[in-house]
This record gives structure tokens, sequence and C-alpha cells, in this order.
């Protein structure tokens, strides 16, 4: 058993099964590079206030490096005896540099350290998953350009309503992802905060200069109590929330994937690069993607129901629980990159859907009886009786099997004498999507309209 990097007021060593208990640096070597670089930056700031030489801290920045190419190159793997990432680095440093290694940890604590290192990681990730979530939302868009005039029913309840351009359905996704993207922009104004220099949680004796280690990590403000720098965790909440909310986008996307790729809809066929096989029924090619992504929500909203609990009970400033919010911060950014990957995929190129399958869906129903309820109230008659009226209709076509686009000019003018011969041309699905033009609508004018105000709006 080897002896801990804490002080020598330990007389044992710890316990193995504590030792493994205690230890972060399974999941935190993940911070390892932000590690480095807020240590550089760390080490500029103490070498600039004089605190320690200019030579030291140089010294210090190039056993950083060297410390970073060593990960890079897979030749430092530090163990469960490091207790975590902070501790590996620094005790690396001291092995490369020697006793101004020893150094490096004046006027910081592993408390403002490992506030500094989770904010560097995730300022990154967000940059990231933005950048991904633009390539999805581009891929709407090129889907939508493709589809104005394609038509699919619009449902309410699950219940078909009214026929909708197959783009107005997917430039709904699409405003979702603008939300989420902004949102992340918003997430990443709280996330962009220096605690470094708070300390453990007073703040410190050494007359350190805060902002200007803040300046040289690119953060855009420093914390302005210690206190509140060493203990808040509400950026990750934030961000976990935002995460769920994405999550929420894709997985409702994905539900309807999977209902549209199911014989009772058949709107689209899965291509083979993205459907999967059954082990046993050979006939089945089964939407394991989507579901996938229904699923993998689950979790998301898990940590982010992880993160408030974890936080509610803790007084101030720093408890080792804080450790708790690395798997659930970096599973979530795991689980989102991989998720709008994994959509942004199955919509470019794996699936394909079924015109003639829709075509039949929207010209073989009653959702053109509002339709025929707007048509009476042009020519004068009040909505309210108009739509009474049109319920009767649909209701003894029904009974006689009939469409409302099969009954005879006749036998509209029994129903109300102000039906002409256009009523044939007011309830065919392609008139019936093309007139909705009200801003926002699903008109084909609005939703070319709307496809280049999104072409603008991401770029
Ligand atoms: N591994 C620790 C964490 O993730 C680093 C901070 C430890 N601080 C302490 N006072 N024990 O929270």
């Amino acid at each position: 058993m080897t002896k801990q990097t804490w002080s020598q007021r330990f007389e044992t060593a710890l316990h193995p099964a504590i030792t493994l208990f205690n230890a972060s640096i399974g999941f935190d070597i993940e911070l390892i590079e932000y590690d480095i670089t807020g240590s550089i930056a760390h080490a500029k700031m103490l070498g600039k206030t004089g605190i320690i030489s200019v030579a030291e801290a140089s010294t210090l920045v190039q056993g950083l490096e060297q410390i970073r190419q060593e990960y890079r190159e897979g030749k430092f793997q530090p163990g469960v005896e490091a207790e975590d990432v902070h501790f590996a680095v620094e005790k690396r440093l001291t092995e490369l540099v020697g006793d101004a290694g020893k150094k490096l940890h004046t006027a910081r604590s592993r408390n403002d350290q490992v506030g500094t290192d989770t904010r560097l990681y995730l300022k990154d990730q967000i940059g990231q998953i933005q950048v991904l979530v633009r390539g999805f939302q581009q891929v709407l868009l090129d889907l939508a350009e493709a589809n104005v005039e394609t038509l699919i029913p619009g449902y309410t309840h699950l219940q078909r309503a009214q026929p909708i351009s197959l783009a107005h359905h997917l430039l709904a996704y699409f405003e979702m992802l603008q939300r989420d993207w902004e949102r992340l922009g918003d997430v990443l104004k709280r996330v962009d905060i220096s605690p470094l220099g708070c300390g453990a949680l007073a703040g410190t004796t050494f007359p350190i200069d805060r902002h200007y280690s803040a300046e040289l990590l690119g953060f855009g403000d420093v914390y302005r109590n210690s206190l509140d720098g060493v203990s808040d965790r509400d950026f990750a909440i934030e961000f976990t929330a935002a995460a769920s909310l994405i999550m929420v986008h894709l997985s409702r996307l994905a539900e309807e994937v999977t209902l549209w790729s199911s014989q009772e809809f058949s709107f689209v066929t899965l291509k083979d690069s993205c459907a999967t096989g059954s082990s046993i029924m050979p006939q089945k090619k089964n939407p394991d993607v989507p579901e996938l992504v229904r699923g993998k929500t689950g979790r998301v909203f898990g940590h982010l129901q992880g993160l408030l609990v974890l936080m509610k009970g803790l007084p101030l400033a720093y408890n080792k629980d804080l450790q708790e919010d690395k798997e659930a911060l970096f599973d979530t950014v795991k689980t989102i990159k991989v998720c709008v990957e994994a959509m942004t995929i199955l919509l470019a190129e794996g699936l394909e859907f079924q015109p003639a399958r829709l075509h039949e869906a929207v010209n073989e129903d009653f959702s053109n009886a509002t339709d025929v309820a707007d048509y009476l109230a042009t020519k004068g008659v009040p909505f309210r009786e108009a739509y009474n009226l049109v319920g009767k209709v649909v209701k003894t076509s029904m009974a006689a099997g009939k469409l409302l686009k099969d009954l005879t000019l006749a036998e509209w003018q029994e129903l109300h004498p102000a039906f002409e011969s256009d009523i044939y041309g007011a309830i065919a699905p392609q008139q019936v999507v093309a007139a909705r033009n009200s801003y926002g609508g699903t008109g084909f004018i609005r939703v070319r309209e709307s496809i280049e105000a999104a072409k603008e709006r991401i770029n």
C-alpha cells in the first residue's frame, strides 16, 4: 500500500477498498487535457505575479506540455493509486521536472481546479454539440427542400387531421433544434466563468491574478464569490436540462420514424445501412436506430434528476459528493453526441419516404373535411353551422363507403345549395395544403419562405 499525496498527519495508508471507492481517476481521466491546460494557465499566472519565478513557471509549462504529449501517445496511463486526474498530473510533473513541480499547486486547491477543468471540458463539448446540431438541421433542411409538395397526413391525437407538406413536418423539428442550439449558447454563458483562484473555499493569501488566468483560459468572466465558485454546479444542471430537451426532440422524431416504418404506416422504408435484422424472424427489418435514441433519452433525463438531487442538500462549500457530477455529465455529453449523429445519418441516408403510399394516405380519408366547412364559410355560411353539416356528410359518406371526393355535385347541392363544382378543387389534398397560407402554416408558399429563412438563420 502506498501513502497518499496528503499531508503527513496521516499515519497509515488508505484501506485498499476505500482507495478504490474514493478514486475518480477511472472516469475523470476524461478531463486530463483540460487539467493540463488549466495548470498551464495557473503556472503562468504564478510566474507573472512573482509568486514563483518566471523560470520556474516555464519549467512547469514545459513539463505539463510533455505530460500532454505522453498522454496522447498512450505513454501516460495513471492508475488508481493516483486517486484523481489532478494528483496524477501533479505527481508526473514532479517526476519530470523535480522540485519545481511541487510549486504548481501554490495558491490553488483541487476544488477550484476541478471546477475549472469541468468548465473547460463543457465549453469545448457544447461547441462540438452545437456543430452536430447544426449538421442535423442542415439534413432536415435538405430533406424539406426536396419535399415541399410531398404530402403526408397531419395528425392530432394520432388521428388523421389535415394533410400537410412533408417539408412543413420536417421543419417543425428544425425549429425545435434551433431552440436547442440557442439554448446551448445561453447555457454556455454560465459555463464560461472561471472559478480558478477561489482556492479551497475562501480565496488565498497569495497575490494571485484571477483575471489573468481566466483570460489565458478564454473565460468570459470570473466567479465573484469564492464559496460559490468552488461549489456551484448550476452550469452542469443547466447543460443537462438543455441536453434533456434535445433528447425530447430527437426522441419524438425517433418515435415518428419508428411508426412510419411499421407495416401499418409504411410511410418510409429503412435502408439496410440503418436497419437491423431479427435473429429469429427472417422477414424483419427493425428500426433499432430510432428505438435506441428513444431509449437513451431516459438516461439523460436520469442524469438531470441525479444532478438536481446531488445538489439539493449540500452545505457550502465543496463536498466530496460533487465528485459524482462527472459521470452524469460525461455520459450526457457522450449520449447526446452519438444520438444527434445517429439521427443525422438516419435522416440523411437511412430512410426513404414512400411517395405512392403517402399519396394514398392523404387521398383516401376524410382529412379534407375542415376544408369543406371552410368552403361553406367563405360562401357566407356561419362556420359552426358548416361544421355541423360536414359532420353529417362525413357520417353518411362513411356509411355509404364513399369519400368526400366521390360525392356527385347533385349530392353536394342536396346537402347545401352553396356547393358548386369548384368544391372538388377545394378539397383536393394538394389544393387543401396549398391554401393554408397563413403565417406559419403549411401552404407551399409559406413553406418555401420558411426554408429560405431557415438557410439564413443557420448561416
Ligand atoms: N476528484 C475530486 C472531485 O472530482 C477533486 C476535488 C477533490 N477535493 C477535495 N477536497 N477532496 O470532486
